[in-house]
C-alpha cells in the first residue's frame, strides 16, 4: 500500500478541490480522479473499466454515481460496483481529510 498526501491542510484541500468538480490528480506515476462532494472525497480509477474512456468527462448523479461519457455506464464512487452495464468494477482508493491534507492510498 503506498500513501500519498496532497495539500498541507484541510483548509487547503477544501479550496484547491472544489465540490463537485472531478479533477485529475498524479500520485506517485498513476493518474487518478478525485470528486469532493461535501466533505467526503472519492479517489478512482480515472478511465472506464469497460473501453477506457477518461471518467474526467464524465458526469455525476444524485446518487454519488459517475457516469461513463461514452456508453453511459453507471459506477458507484463509494464501492466502485457497476451500477448500469456490463464491465469490471471500478477502482477505488481509500481518502482521509486530515489536519495535514488529504490521504490518499494505492494498493
Ligand atoms: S467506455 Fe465507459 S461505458 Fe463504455
Amino acid at each position: 500500500m503506498k500513501k500519498f498526501t496532497l495539500g498541507n491542510s484541510r483548509e487547503n484541500i477544501l479550496e484547491i478541490i472544489p465540490e463537485r468538480t472531478l479533477k485529475k490528480v498524479l500520485v506517485g506515476d498513476k493518474s487518478i480522479g478525485l470528486l469532493r462532494i461535501e466533505n467526503r472525497f472519492h479517489a478512482f480509477q480515472s478511465s472506464c473499466p469497460h473501453k477506457g474512456a477518461s471518467l474526467l468527462e464524465g458526469s455525476i448523479n444524485q446518487l454519488e454515481e459517475i457516469i461513463c461519457p461514452l456508453h453511459q455506464y453507471r459506477f458507484d464512487l463509494k464501492t466502485g460496483s457497476v451500477r448500469a452495464g456490463y464491465c469490471s468494477d471500478l477502482e477505488i482508493y481509500s481518502t482521509e481529510l486530515t489536519n495535514k491534507g488529504l490521504i490518499i492510498l494505492l494498493p
